[in-house]
């Protein structure tokens, strides 16, 4: 077999093993095995590359595997859990710069011979991968700033901001007629270099419009971008394997975005209107207006209530994570179950700052999956649980959804553990979650605060059980 059949059968081996690879993380319980086949898949189709497509410039191809290789794993060793969603916007934005270096590259590629159509053919590739690309980058940088609490989470309402959005849109269409005309007349910077422009500004604008709630739907879009943004940079290089693995990535993002828009009850282009659930605005209500009082008990007291209950329900949220609380609340559930009561965890679709954030953290831990639910599969139960355990959560199982109409998270589905017999709150303030509203929860009858760090006040009541 010649080196290009080589490369075919690994671009091959490597796309079935990618399908795999994604096939195997839809499941907590395949889930490493997926993970074992994307990697595999991954170092083939770079060995592939590397030996059978790269024909020189191996020290720069060197170079610069050994210093991408080397930032990558710092990273990736140092980066904390709950750094995890920032990590991932970031990675995004270097997969859109990436797509725009390679399109200015490949329309500036003196020995680039293309003409007639396959030069306005290869031409739209390039202008869609540095659009696509450069709205992927801006857009994920907004996004890691959001994420990691460098810009705010409230929402940039510009007057006028959808006839802007149209207004960028047009443009970006008229440089690309542009582009297109004066690249065949052996031109062309001069458009591309404006649309890259607004693209950029488009991608920011975008984010900066979207609430903190609705911040999952964006960061699972972002994903399904790059994942098309490296779909357009397989076609302007003519790699077959980029153009596959692109359109994986950027399918599951946007099935992502849809289940994320289902759980959030939002509409797609909602969301990316952006400005969502800013009109009437009891966005910071204050503590003050809140009716009701708060009340407060010890970990003691807290343990007390769970041994006496016969069904639990433990609702974890973001704090969790933050706490690293979740070796102590597989500990507390063992020894639950040991006196034959029912513990089962509730899970809501964008707890935490990531896409299956909580199950990661209690796979960790071994909490058995079987009693592990989905909120939907919880929801309806709340009425015959004694005891709901909420720990370090908060938007997710904030009533105000439900009755407020003009909340920020109104029409978002909860978890309502208020309707269960008591529920028991920890968290460390009175402060607000990632939306910045109000939690009614905290301050009606059945509800009972245990304020501190999740960690320390669970090892308290894991010494009392
Ligand atoms: P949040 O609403 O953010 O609430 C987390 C709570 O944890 C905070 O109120 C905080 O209160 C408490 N906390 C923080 N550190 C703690 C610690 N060490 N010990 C105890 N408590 C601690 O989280 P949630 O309920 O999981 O909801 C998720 C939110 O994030 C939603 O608004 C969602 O839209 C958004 N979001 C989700 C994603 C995805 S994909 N899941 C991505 C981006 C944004 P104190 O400060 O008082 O302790």
């Amino acid at each position: 077999m010649n080196s290009a059949g080589i490369v075919t059968v690994s671009y091959i081996i490597a796309t079935i093993l990618f399908i795999l690879a994604l096939s195997g993380l839809a499941n907590q319980e395949t889930a490493r095995r997926g993970n074992w086949y994307g990697i595999i898949g991954m170092s083939i189709a770079l060995l592939a590359t590397m030996i059978g497509v790269v024909e020189r410039h191996y020290e720069i191809l060197l170079i610069a595997l050994l210093v991408g290789g080397s930032i990558g794993l710092f990273v990736a060793r140092r980066v904390q859990m709950t750094q995890m969603p920032e990590l991932v916007a970031m990675l995004h934005s270097l997969v859109g710069l990436a797509a725009v270096a390679v399109g200015f590259a490949s329309f500036m590629d003196p020995e680039k011979h293309f003409a007639g159509v396959e030069l306005t053919i290869h031409d739209i590739e390039t202008y869609l991968g540095v659009l696509i690309g450069a709205i992927t980058l801006s857009g994920s940088v907004v996004a890691f700033g959001k994420l990691s609490g460098r810009i705010s989470g409230t929402p940039l309402t510009l007057p006028g901001r959808h006839w802007l959005n149209l207004g960028l849109l047009v443009g970006a269409i008229w440089f690309g007629y542009e582009f297109v005309v004066q690249s065949a007349a052996g031109d062309g910077m001069e458009p591309l270099v404006i649309m890259t422009g607004i693209a950029l500004l488009f991608g920011a604008h975008m984010v900066l419009a979207i609430g903190g709630a609705d911040m999952p739907v964006v960061v699972s879009m972002l994903n399904s971008y790059s994942g098309w943004a490296a779909a357009a940079t397989g076609f302007m290089l003519g790699n077959d394997l980029l153009i596959v693995t692109g359109a994986l990535v950027g399918s599951s993002g946007a099935i992502l975005s849809y289940i994320m828009c289902r759980a959030m009850n939002r509409k797609f282009f909602s969301v990316i209107a952006g400005g969502f659930g800013t009109a009437g605005g009891s966005v910071a209500k204050g503590a003050e207006e809140m009716q009701g009082e708060v009340v407060s008990l010890t970990a003691q007291e807290a343990a007390a209530m769970l041994a006496n209950a016969k069904e639990v329900m433990i609702i974890p949220g973001y704090g969790m994570a933050v706490a690293q609380a979740q070796h102590t609340v597989n500990e507390i559930t063992k020894v639950l179950r040991a006196k034959r009561i029912n513990v089962r965890f509730g899970i809501h679709p964008v707890a935490g700052r990531m896409p299956g954030h909580m199950n990661v953290l209690l796979a960790e831990a071994r909490v058995p999956y079987d009693i592990v639910f989905e909120m939907d599969e919880v929801n309806a139960d709340f009425p015959n649980i004694d005891v709901s355990v909420v720990i370090g959560a908060n938007d997710i199982v904030n009533p105000a959804a439900l009755d407020e109409p003009d909340s920020p998270i109104a029409g978002m589905p909860v978890l309502e553990c208020w309707k269960g017999a008591m529920t028991i709150v920890l968290k460390r303030t009175m402060a607000t979650g990632y939306a910045g509203v109000q939690n009614p929860l905290f301050y009606k009858e059945n509800t009972r605060m245990l304020f501190g760090d999740a960690k320390e006040t669970l090892d308290e009541v894991l010494k009392s059980l």
